[in-house]
């Protein structure tokens, strides 16, 4: 199982869209799947037809009174489950306040799931807070989404800091695996010059004990596509919406390039020693 946490704190970069799309075209491609999303606007739960109107056993549950997952999750297509959101998580940041070990909760759900899945993929809100330490805590990967425009970097060393902070005090098996480039219009002089900040920025940490240093940028550009932003409003994925559109293509080849790491990532994993993991489940260390 590949469990990928799909973060960035800065807003409208792409995240939900891809946690969606890759989400559906790894489930049409035969992998089994879930979403689980972790940000309080609940739009992944309402990109994928369902209404976040508190009715439902949601992620908040989970977090908040050790719900099992498989007693909120449902099927929304064929291979492709959801723990959705919805606004009472927004509550779940300070009612975790006082809660000891607060920021394993999601771990410590998914490790007790019984049900198993090919890739489990964790839909971030645009904040570094409680929810998203859960999922970096529960992660074994992280995809970073980034928008090559001129402050695409601003903020890259903040992100990739706390997956260290969290690889060292909970986490070690977190390894950033991905850059995944969003809205991707025809390369121009500046989305040449992001690049290659970007892949020196990857390049001077090859070798170094930090969990990028084997973070690449996948090939795979996501371009801008109208289709991919009409989507949501019909509560279908891109396949579902508009299966001959570039961001249909896109996310299809996102997700074959996905796939194939797959050997790769589990070999890395097994590298992290049982003993490191063990003291690190024994001081459920509080970073906040
Ligand atoms: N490749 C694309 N082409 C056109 N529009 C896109 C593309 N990717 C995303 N969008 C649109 O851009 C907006 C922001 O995307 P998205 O919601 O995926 O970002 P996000 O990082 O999840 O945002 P937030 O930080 O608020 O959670 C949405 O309206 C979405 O439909
Ligand atoms: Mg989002």
């Amino acid at each position: 199982m590949r469990r990928i946490a799909i973060i960035n704190q800065k807003g409208g970069v792409g995240k939900t869209t891809t946690a969606v799309n890759l989400a559906a075209a790894l489930a049409r491609a035969g992998r089994r799947v879930c979403i689980l999303d972790l940000d309080p606007q609940a739009h992944a739960t309402t990109h994928l037809g369902v209404e976040p109107d508190g009715s439902a056993p949601s992620m908040y549950d989970v977090l908040i009174d050790s719900r099992p997952l498989a007693e909120t999750r449902r099927s929304v297509e064929s291979n492709l489950n959801l723990v959705g959101s919805d606004i009472n998580l927004a509550a779940a940041e300070v009612e975790l306040a006082g809660v000891v070990g607060r920021e394993v909760i999601l771990r410590d759900a998914l490790d007790a799931d019984t049900d198993k899945f090919d890739f489990i993929l964790m839909d971030c809100a645009p904040s570094l807070g409680v929810l998203t330490l859960n999922a970096l805590a529960a992660a074994t990967e992280v995809f970073i989404p980034l928008q090559p425009h001129f402050l695409a970097l601003h903020g890259l060393g903040k992100l990739l800091e706390t997956t260290a902070l969290v690889a060292k005090r909970i986490n070690p098996y977190l390894h950033v695996s991905g850059v995944i480039l969003c809205m991707y219009e025809a390369a121009t002089k500046l989305t040449g010059e992001v690049l290659r900040d970007l892949d020196a920025y990857l390049e001077k940490s090859r070798g170094a004990a930090v969990p990028w240093a084997k973070a690449q940028v996948f090939q795979t550009r996501i371009r801008r596509n109208i289709k991919l932003a009409e989507s949501p409003s019909f509560g279908k994925s891109i396949f579902a919406y508009a299966p001959g559109c570039n961001g249909a293509e896109d996310y299809a080849a996102l997700a074959a390039e996905v796939m194939a790491q797959t050997p790769t990532v589990l070999a890395t994993r097994v590298t992290v020693s049982d003993r490191s993991r063990a003291q690190v489940v024994a001081s459920e260390a509080v970073i906040l």
